[in-house]
C-alpha cells in the first residue's frame, strides 16, 4: 500500500503512528499533506513519513481522508482522476457523498473512529461504499486495528455506531467523574478517587473483553448476598441508570441521523 494522508492532525497522526508502531506500515509507504505547515512538520517528525505541499503531489494508491468534515469537499476535488481507494474518517460523510466528489472510479471506505484511538484504545466501525472490495476492507482494518478495535458493519448502522462508541467516551467520562465524586464524599482524596474510578472502568471493560463472560454474569460474581455491591446496584436501578444509558445512546444515534449521516 502507498498511503497518502490528507490532513495530518490528531486522527491522521494517531492512525499512521499506530500503523507504523504495530509494523502494519513502514514510513516509506506514507506521504502526508496538511493545510497547516506546522501540523505537517509535526506529523513528519512523529511518523518519519515524507510530507508534500499539495494533495496533487501525494504519491498514493490509497488516500486517508482526515480533514474536518467541512474541509473534505475542497480536499477531495484535488485527488487525481485515477482508480484509487479513499478511507475517510470524516464524521457523518457518507460513502455516496464522497464518491460523488472524487473524479474517476474511486472506491470508498467510511470509518467512525473514536477519541481513545489517540491513545491506542479506539473502538471503531467501518463500512464499504459501492465497489469497495474485501482487500479495501482489509486496508481499513489494518489502519483502525492498529489503534484499537475495528469492526465492519453496513453503512445503515453508522449512526448507531456514532451514538454508541463515537459519543460513548463522553458518557463514560461523566461516569468516572461521578464515581470519583462518590469516593470523595466517602472520604477519599480527589486524586486517588479519580485514579481508582478510571482504573475500575478500565479493569471492568478488560474483564468483559478478555473473559468473554456476559457483563450480567460478571456483575453477579461481585454481588454477594446482603453485601455492599448489591446495595449500590439497587440504588442505581432505583435511579434508572440502565434506562439513562440506553436512552443516551439512542438519542445520540438519532441526533447523528438528524445531522446528516446515514
Ligand atoms: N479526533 C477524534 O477523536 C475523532 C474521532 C472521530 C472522528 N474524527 C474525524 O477525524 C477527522 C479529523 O479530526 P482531527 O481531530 O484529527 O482534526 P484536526 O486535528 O483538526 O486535523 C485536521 C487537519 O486537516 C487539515 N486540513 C484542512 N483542510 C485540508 C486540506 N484541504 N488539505 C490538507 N489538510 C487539510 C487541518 O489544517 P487546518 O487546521 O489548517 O485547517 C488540520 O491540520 C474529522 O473529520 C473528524 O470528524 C476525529
Amino acid at each position: 500500500m502507498k498511503l497518502g494522508v490528507i490532513g495530518c492532525g490528531k486522527m491522521g497522526s494517531a492512525l499512521v503512528e499506530g500503523a507504523i508502531r504495530s509494523g502494519a506500515l513502514n514510513p516509506e509507504q506514507v506521504t502526508g499533506c496538511d493545510a497547516s505547515p506546522e501540523a505537517a512538520k509535526a506529523f513528519a517528525a512523529a511518523t518519519g513519513a515524507h510530507i508534500v505541499d499539495t494533495i496533487g503531489a501525494l504519491e498514493a494508491d490509497t488516500y486517508l481522508l482526515c480533514t474536518k468534515p467541512q474541509h473534505a469537499e475542497a480536499a477531495l476535488g484535488w485527488l487525481p482522476d485515477a482508480s484509487s481507494l479513499v478511507i475517510s474518517v470524516a464524521a457523518g460523510l457518507t460513502t455516496s457523498w464522497i464518491e460523488a466528489r472524487v473524479p474517476g472510479s474511486v472506491r470508498v471506505i467510511r470509518c467512525m473512529p473514536n477519541t481513545p484511538a489517540l491513545v491506542g484504545q479506539g473502538a471503531a466501525a467501518f463500512c464499504r461504499g459501492k465497489g469497495a472490495t474485501s482487500t479495501d476492507a482489509e486496508a481499513a482494518q489494518l489502519l483502525l486495528g492498529s489503534v484499537g478495535l475495528a469492526v465492519e458493519l453496513p453503512e445503515s448502522l453508522m449512526n448507531a455506531v456514532t451514538g454508541l462508541s463515537g459519543s460513548g467516551p463522553a458518557f463514560v467520562y461523566i461516569m468516572i467523574e461521578a464515581m470519583a465524586d462518590g469516593g470523595v464524599l466517602a472520604g477519599l482524596p480527589r486524586a486517588e478517587a479519580l485514579k481508582l474510578a478510571a482504573q475500575t472502568v478500565l479493569g471492568a471493560a478488560t474483564m468483559v473483553l478478555e473473559t468473554n463472560q456476559h457483563p450480567g454474569a460478571l456483575k453477579d460474581m461481585v454481588a454477594s448476598p446482603g453485601g455492599t455491591t448489591i446495595a449500590g446496584l439497587a440504588e442505581l436501578e432505583k435511579r434508572g441508570m440502565r434506562a439513562a444509558f440506553i436512552e443516551a445512546v439512542q438519542t445520540a444515534s438519532r441526533r447523528s441521523a438528524e445531522l446528516g449521516g446515514s
